[in-house]
């Protein structure tokens, strides 16, 4: 009796415990306490490491590093090729098997929808198409696909291409470096935002470009939205953006009433714009023309600048892909003809010289999906609320797969089928990246009045792999003008 007071105190601190478990892990995920009672089948292997953090510190810091395969080697040789960890504040199953990560990819929004971290969500506005789901998507999605498909579009984009790179390189000195990183994202940012929303060079563009560049630095920044922060910084220039698409929007919207016809669409805005069955909003559409946006100034820019450093490193693929070049551009002299998209397309050297290119680069590491429900691909379970990650760079990179994976080898695309499921550096499924087409379009463009028009020395440099891919020190060449061509 005495010690009745002992009794309450045990038994109130057994009881806080338990409820201050039951908050912990509904506030780190509802969705670990359901998996760990509802599910029967076992998770995959893995640990989920700090409470919280989990995995995420060593998953970066390998990233960045020099060998950022070394975070999924370690645990595929421990667990297989896939693993349970806890990445991004989400518990995670990753993927770097690559049956696996295609059903992953192929699989439709009623079973995973995209997760993204917190600044990009933030940045990119709920009706991002990297974000809506079902028909919505779709629906965008094809749009856009077709219209990047057109021939119409294709041969635009060339013109565009031609004229950009030609006044670009006709500025280049041989008594200085040129950096290619910057060239090319001039370039192709300037091509796509003309086939997005029909704008020319000039004050508007300029404007543009700079605030893009304050935009895309918050795409992966703390989510810390106070005045000063870079997120905040982003969107305030996200919300100029905003504005002059809108107004360019609007001026469009007038100029179709007034003339009342359906013309045929000069630029995605227009594509959208006229389309009858989904009444698009002002907001849904300036959201997504910056987005798409993003791979102007990142992903194709980046495909054309590591093509570049390849070449540079490998001598033989250099001079086959020059002399595939020099070849057409003959031809095409002689016979005083201009050059079309097709044309650059044609170049079965080239084009496999970009394949390599794309599968080494891993421009995309990888992509994150949320499962909507409990989920078992090939025997592995991805339970509801988790987050399924599949990592690119280790399917590109797997020596089962590729003989020598990190040596540089257009020649093995020779008998390599590229649609299968170990190359996947557009994605898949549903979500497929609608402009593959059209980044290997520019970078061809791009590479074919390089090497017709410079022989060049690259002076040293490396290769960053995270949190976008890109070059140390820009990618410097020292060019001299060829007098063969
Ligand atoms: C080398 C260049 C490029 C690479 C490596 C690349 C890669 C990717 C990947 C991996 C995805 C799939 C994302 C996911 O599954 O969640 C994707 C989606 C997408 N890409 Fe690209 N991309 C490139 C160029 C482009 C270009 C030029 C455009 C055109 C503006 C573009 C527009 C898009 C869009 C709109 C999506 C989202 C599709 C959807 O969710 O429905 N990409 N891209």
């Amino acid at each position: 009796m005495d010690y009745w007071w002992i009794t309450v105190v045990v038994t109130s601190i057994f009881l806080s415990a338990i409820i201050l478990y039951r908050i912990i892990i509904r506030s780190n995920s509802s969705t670990i306490r359901s998996s760990i009672y509802r599910i029967r089948s076992p998770l995959p292997l893995g640990t989920l490491g700090w409470p919280f953090i989990g995995e995420t510190i060593e998953f970066v810091s390998c990233a960045y590093s020099d060998q950022p395969e070394r975070f999924m080697n370690r645990r595929c040789s421990m667990y297989g090729k896939v693993f349970k960890s806890h990445l991004f504040g989400s518990p995670t199953i990753v993927s770097i098997d690559a049956e696996v990560s295609r059903c992953i990819l192929q699989s439709d929004s009623k079973t995973f929808v995209p997760f993204y971290p917190k600044s990009l969500t933030e940045l990119m506005g709920k009706d991002s198409i990297l974000l809506i789901n079902g028909s919505l998507q779709k629906r965008i999605h094809g749009l856009i696909g077709a219209f990047f498909k057109s021939p119409h579009l294709k041969a635009q984009i060339t013109r565009d291409m031609q004229n950009f790179v030609q006044k670009s390189m006709g500025n280049w000195r041989e008594d200085h470096p040129i950096y290619i990183q910057d060239e090319t994202k001039n370039i192709a940012f300037q091509v796509l935002v003309k086939a997005l929303i029909s704008l020319d060079p000039g004050e508007d563009m300029e404007f543009l470009k700079k605030q893009f560049q304050e935009f895309i630095a918050g795409l992966m920044s703390l989510p810390i939205k106070v005045p000063g922060s870079q997120l905040h910084r982003s969107l305030q220039a996200k919300k100029k953006m905003v504005k002059l698409v809108h107004k360019i929007i609007q001026e469009k919207r007038n100029s179709s009433t007034s003339s009342s016809i359906s013309t045929v669409p000069k630029d995605v805005a227009e594509v959208l714009l006229n389309d009858t069955r989904e009444q698009l909003t002002d907001d849904l559409l300036s959201d997504n023309m910056i987005d798409l946006m993003i791979p102007g100034e990142d992903s194709v820019p980046v495909l054309m600048t590591l093509a570049v450093k390849y070449l540079s490193d490998c001598p033989a693929a250099l001079q086959q892909l020059t002399e595939e070049n020099l070849k057409l551009k003959r031809l095409k002299d002689q016979l005083k003809e201009p050059l079309r998209w097709s044309d650059y397309l044609s170049l079965p050297f080239t084009q496999k010289v970009l394949t390599e290119t794309l599968r080494m680069g891993n421009i995309i590491i990888g992509v994150m999906r949320k499962a909507m429900k409990d989920v078992k691909i090939k025997g592995h379970l991805i339970p509801k609320g988790w987050c399924a990650f599949v990592y690119f760079r280790s399917v590109h990179l797997d020596d089962n797969i590729y003989d020598c994976p990190y040596q540089f080898n257009p020649w093995r695309w020779q008998e390599r089928d590229m649609s299968s499921c170990s190359f996947i550096p557009f994605g898949g499924g549903q979500r497929l990246c609608p402009g593959l087409d059209l980044a290997r379009l520019e970078a061809s463009i791009f590479l074919y009045h390089f090497v017709t028009q410079f022989r060049w020395v690259a002076e040293e440099d490396s290769i960053v792999n995270f949190p976008t891919v890109r070059m140390k020190k820009r990618m410097p060449v020292w060019v001299k003008r060829r007098r063969d061509s």
